[in-house]
């Protein structure tokens, strides 16, 4: 072909090499981990970013980066429902035929958009250029193309399009709303009961992170100690609670490393205060932890037996867990025992407890907040796997305390299926043996805890998990 009969060329744009951004390549490895290999947000996490430290130099990826990356991680994953409704509306295939690496670029892309306050040209130009370094230049204009198209509304402009209307079909209405799956939704609000607007605040605690509590073990730590950190504050409810309002470093603060003091939510403080808390007539002086791994109420539970001279005895099926116990309790300042063994055919001899705890293997539907990709996990079916062990275990609870002894049964997970149907399916077994007791009073002062006589917490109202408790008089 001669000069002559060449077309005119088109005035291309200048190549522009790819910025390498390593806040969003972290970002994205973490959630292709997370999508490849079934990995958890928050145990990927920790390993990237020390990754990212070393590789770029503290002032290159510095503590901002650091924290960008973590919110780009758990925002694109909470927020994955109603991402995948709105980028769903900007392409022209179904989804499922959208290459999940692609996909992956375009949910933080749609998250920086649409739940972040970077600007649009940022957010764009961004997620085109990591498009451009993970997935090629020809893929990268289909993401240039997609985002422009996701970036002509706000978020609530986008809901608007892509939720059909509450009085049409709440529970859907609110799944892409608060991105929750929708069997979630109908299972939290069948738990929680009332109207519209407690459901959407606990969706939209769902979608929060969480502070991080502390517990100062009684005998080991004060709260008074934990609260010369930067940024603390007392816990709501526990007494041994105290709040690290502005993120914090746990590892940083003496009496953890020491484990004298611990991370743990509140509301699981408030099941092992609880169960220690029910009145009991005769002996207490044995008490029995037997779902114990990792061991964050056995430890707490040790520390109150040992000021009342009683001995805790904490069991966990899972050795490695068994260690983890280990760990937790050492240095307890009263005696204790840790076994690794099966709850469902107990080594110890009957009725031998004054008080036990039964923390039962279940979905964790009340933990939403903290692991991100859960709810995309968790499948319906889960609870029929979960319902044989968790009766189980429960009727093992009530054969290892005496008479006159008190059993707590405890989910971090307030799916009815989990917890009243468990208690109310083995407590008929029970007869006159066994009698619920209300486990309210025990929580002086916790306001909302339900009709009773066992006690809901939620993340919303209490600023802690969705812990469940029971309290089980063995009566006969
Ligand atoms: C919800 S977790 C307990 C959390 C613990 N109480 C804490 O506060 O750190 C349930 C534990 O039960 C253990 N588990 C599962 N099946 C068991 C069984 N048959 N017997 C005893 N423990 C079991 C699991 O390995 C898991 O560590």
């Amino acid at each position: 072909m001669s000069e002559q009969s060449r077309p005119p060329r088109k005035p291309g744009k200048p190549y522009r090499r790819p910025q390498k951004d390593p806040v969003r390549l972290l970002a994205f490895e973490a959630l292709r981990a997370v999508d490849e290999r079934d990995a958890y947000a928050n145990l990927v996490l920790p390993p990237l970013l020390r990754k990212a430290r070393e590789k770029e130099g503290p002032d290159a990826f510095d503590a901002r980066d650091a924290a960008l990356a973590t919110e780009l991680v758990y925002g694109t994953l909470r927020r994955q429902g109603t991402y995948d409704a709105v980028i769903a509306e900007c392409v022209d295939r179904p989804l499922r035929e959208v290459d999940p690496p692609v996909l992956d670029v375009l949910s933080l892309g749609a998250h920086q958009l649409l739940g972040t306050r970077i600007p649009t040209h940022a957010a764009v130009s961004a997620s085109v250029d990591l498009a451009r370094v993970v997935l090629g230049d020809g893929r990268a204009k289909f993401v240039n193309a997609v985002l422009r198209k996701i970036a002509q509304h706000d978020l609530d402009g986008w809901l608007e399009r892509v939720a059909p209307p509450y009085d049409e079909d709440p529970e859907d209405h609110l799944a892409v709303v608060h991105s929750h799956p929708r069997w979630v939704v109908s299972a939290l609000w069948d738990s929680l009961g009332g109207g519209r607007a407690g459901i959407e605040d606990l969706l939209e605690a769902d979608n929060e992170r969480p502070e991080v509590t502390l517990v100062a073990r009684p005998g080991r730590a004060t709260t008074e100690e934990l609260l010369r950190e930067d940024s603390a504050m007392p816990g709501r409810w526990s007494p041994y609670a105290v709040r690290l309002t502005e993120g914090g470093e746990p590892g940083a603060v003496d009496a953890v490393r020491e484990g004298r003091a611990g991370v743990q939510d509140e509301g699981s403080q408030l099941v092992a205060l609880a169960l220690a808390n029910a009145p009991l007539d005769g002996p207490d002086r044995a008490w029995l932890d037997g779902c114990a791994g990792p061991g964050g109420k056995a430890a707490l539970l040790a520390a109150l037996a040992a000021g009342r001279g009683a001995v805790l005895l904490a069991s966990e099926k899972q050795p490695h867990r068994a260690g983890l116990v280990a760990k937790a309790l050492h240095g307890n300042p009263g005696p204790y025992q840790v076994i690794a063994a099966d709850g469902t055919r107990p080594p110890w001899r009957p009725g031998s407890f004054d008080r036990v705890l039964m923390d039962v293997p279940c979905t964790g539907l009340g933990a939403l907040r903290r692991r991100p990709e859960a709810r995309w996990r968790r499948r319906p079916d889960d609870l029929e796997n979960f319902a044989p062990l968790q009766r189980a275990l429960l009727r093992t609870a009530l054969e290892s305390v005496r008479v006159g002894g008190v059993v707590g049964y405890a989910t971090c997970s307030p799916h009815l299926a989990e917890t009243r149907a468990v208690v109310a399916d083995v407590l008929k077994q029970y007869g006159d043996a066994a009698d619920l007791i209300d486990a309210r009073p025990m929580l002086e002062g916790v306001p909302a805890l339900g009709e009773g006589p066992d006690i809901q917490l939620w993340p919303h109202l209490h600023g802690t998990d969705a812990m469940y408790l029971a309290l089980i008089r063995r009566t006969a």
